[in-house]
């Protein structure tokens, strides 16, 4: 073997202003799949992590709840802890970013940048609350869109035309807050030199640090040139105080990462036996990882190696980006039911169902990740409860009853029992690449062999013959050696079942080396299930309460402040829309006059719509579902009708059609009852 690597992984740091969803899980799961496995195999892995808990959006919120951020913060944490450990994720410590430790390693961060001259200040012209006396971030800014004239719009961008822009082009702007109208202001900012780190940047990025699609955005970027990043905000702000700098605060982007090494040097205050500079110094030889979603990676593919670089600290090993989650196809949507909360779907659900969904669906990609609530409860139910649990279900009544629970010795399917064995290094890498996905697929492959072999043997059969007894405990051992070989892969996704199935065997806590024995000559305990299957009423129930969430959120926030800290992109999946947003889209029945195929598109139709005064040419996806597109012609369908033209490879497309479903020969065209008439607006 091996020396025991030394491992620190990190997932982002949650905004300690809202509540955990299924989105972010794919995150924490993936990060704790991964740590599991690291642990399982050996390695010394530790995983951190801590709230988020700075910025104007926490501040506004605490004051509008009338408590302090810092009581604020503290309900978060406990919520946030407590979402996680339930859905099996286990840190070796969630700490918080308003922390001392946080604090002193922020400064002395930004004193080393400065002092070795990578801080530049000057002023900038800013709006300016005269009510609140605060300084505006573009998202607490609202007005007119200068291009299209619509009210209401936020500082950065306008939702009904899409035009980017900057707040001082807002045309009767308000500050979102008070209402009062902004006033122009100046104020000093500092500024962290990114630029001085293109070279370093341009070499680190491409040494195996990211994966490819990733290291080719941050390319694009490094290409059209780094621009100093704004580090500080004015008072009145929730945050850390910028050394020899009174009333200026870090922006909270710049001491969440370095939350990552507060939250670890606060577990070394409690363990001894991790060195804090062993993992952070220099010269460390320990790997360092940090989990993120894709809309966080100039963060921490540019900033933050530029930081640790420019204060004499180590650089991450890799970051491991993944995409985002859509829930049925979409966006996650709180007016459908698929804006899911962790705690919700934990009052009905077992977290093993979704740890084990997320790992056959992850691959090492970026890209998205779909959770369809059909395929989930099917995929369950037929891997986990089928294939797996099925083994040793079938096979643990005959060992109790015909062998007094004693599994006996002998392998009578060495065939068998050395395929699993030769699949383990492959499986191995899977983990370790974090294509979960290929892991799932390998382990399910091996399920079904053993279960087709049981099938064959038949034991049930050969117990009801005289004198088959001997075989029919052969066969059972095998098959309850098979379903423990199985637990020793899985037991990263699902380390309750493993639990279960650990106490079923009655063996010590299985590691990944425990692969190459066999159990003989063994005691198994009593057998009792070890997972049932998800009744589909459940996962109805669930979004029915996330519905409800919806309705009870709206009564209680009013008109709430935007999420995240107020100074980034929207996340686009809290995007609940108003009743304007969604005047704007202009859904017209359609009727179908041409469907035909593309040619050099493998998915694409192309349809010739009729919407009453106007002919319109749409590309849609949905070639694997009508394969003869001809028995779409005379049908009528929906369509949006304002979309913005989009020019593809083979004609312009003026507009999309409304289907549901997962993909694949599952899309179904949506119609609406006969008697619409083409053209009618839908409302
Ligand atoms: N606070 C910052 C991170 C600071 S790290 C130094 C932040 N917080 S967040 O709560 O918005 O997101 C936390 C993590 O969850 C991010 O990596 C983000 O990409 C991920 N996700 C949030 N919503 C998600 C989905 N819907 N799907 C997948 N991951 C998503 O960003
Ligand atoms: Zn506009």
């Amino acid at each position: 073997m091996s020396e025991p690597r030394q491992i620190l992984v990190t997932s982002a740091l949650p905004y300690a202003n809202g509540s955990i969803h299924l989105g972010h899980m794919v995150e924490y799961v993936q990060t704790d799949m991964w740590v599991r496995f690291q642990k399982h195999r050996g390695n010394q892995c530790i995983y951190v992590c801590a709230d988020d808990a700075h910025g104007s959006a926490i501040m506004l919120r605490a004051e509008k709840e009338g408590i302090t951020p810092e009581q604020l913060i503290a309900n978060v944490q406990l919520e946030h802890s407590g979402d996680f450990a339930d859905f099996l994720v286990e840190f070796d410590n969630f700490h918080s970013t308003h922390a001392e430790e946080n604090r002193e390693l922020s400064s002395q961060i930004y004193l080393r940048l400065r002092d070795a001259g990578h801080i530049a200040t000057r002023s900038i012209t800013q709006y300016f609350d005269p009510e609140k006396q605060m300084f505006l971030a573009d998202r607490f800014i609202k007005g007119t869109c200068p291009k299209c004239g619509t009210e209401d719009q936020y500082g950065d961008n306008c939702e009904k035309c899409g035009a980017t822009y900057a707040p001082t082009d807002l045309k009767n702007p308000k500050s979102a807050i008070s209402g009062a109208t902004p006033v122009l202001k100046d104020s000093q900012h500092f500024f962290f030199k990114l630029p001085d780190f293109q070279a370093m940047l341009q070499t680190w990025t491409r040494s195996g640090t990211l994966q490819d699609a990733v290291a080719n955005k941050i390319a694009e970027w490094l290409d059209a040139g780094l621009q100093q990043w704004d580090i500080s905000r004015d008072a009145p702000y929730f945050g850390f105080e910028i050394p020899d700098e009174p009333g200026k605060y870090f922006y909270v982007w710049l001491d969440a990462p370095i939350g990552y090494m507060a939250s670890f040097k606060n577990l070394c205050a409690r363990r001894p036996d991790l060195d804090f500079d062993a993992f952070w110094g220099k010269d460390s030889t320990a790997e360092l990882y940090h989990f993120i979603g894709k809309d966080i990676v100039n963060f921490h593919a540019l900033f933050w190696p530029a930081m640790l670089e420019g204060s004499g600290y180590r650089k991450p090993t890799g970051i491991n980006v993944h995409g985002y989650l859509t829930v049925n196809g979409q966006k996650m949507s709180k007016s459908r039911g698929t804006f899911i909360k962790a705690r919700t779907y934990l009052d009905h659900l077992s977290p093993e169902y979704l740890r084990y969904y997320y790992a056959a669906k992850l691959g090492k990609g970026v890209d998205d990740l779909d959770l369809n609530l059909e395929d989930f409860v099917q995929k369950v139910n037929s891997d986990l409860v089928g294939k797996v649990v099925n083994i040793a279900s079938r096979c643990a009544g005959f060992i109790h009853k015909g062998n007094a629970g004693v599994l006996v010795a002998g392998n009578a399917a060495p065939e068998l029992t050395d395929a699993f064995l030769a699949a383990t290094p492959s499986i191995a890498e899977a983990y370790e690449a974090r294509d979960f996905a290929r892991a799932m697929r390998e382990i399910m492959g091996l399920a079904d062999r053993a279960n087709a072999w049981i099938a064959d043997k038949a034991p049930w059969s050969l117990a009801k013959q005289e004198g088959k007894q001997d075989e029919v405990q052969a066969v059972c051992a095998v098959g309850i050696n098979l379903f423990r070989q199985l637990i020793i892969f899985l037991k990263p996704v699902l380390p309750l079942l493993a639990a279960d199935a650990e106490a079923f065997l009655n063996v010590a806590p299985l590691t990944w080396n425990d692969h190459a024995t066999l159990l003989a000559n063994h005691q198994l305990n009593a057998f009792k299930p070890l997972m049932t299957r998800i009744d589909p009423v459940k996962v109805q129930a669930m979004s029915d309460a996330s519905k409800e969430d919806l309705t009870a959120s709206q009564t209680d926030t009013g008109s709430a402040a935007p999420q995240g800290n107020g100074e980034l992109a929207k996340d686009p999946l809290s995007a609940e829309i108003d009743f304007d947003a969604f005047a704007a889209v202009d859904l017209r029945v359609a009727l179908i006059l041409k469907a035909e195929a593309v040619e050099g598109a493998d998915k694409l139709l192309r349809l010739t719509l009729d919407i009453g005064d106007e002919q319109r040419n749409v590309f849609s996806g949905i070639k694997s579902a009508y394969p003869n597109p001809a028995e779409l012609e005379g049908r009528l369908t929906m369509m949006i009708a304002n979309l913005k033209p989009r020019k593809m490879r083979f004609g312009i497309s003026e507009g999309m059609v409304m289907a549901a479903g997962p993909g694949g020969e599952e899309i179904y065209l949506l119609s609406p009852d006969t008697g619409a008439k083409p053209g009618q607006r839908i409302k």
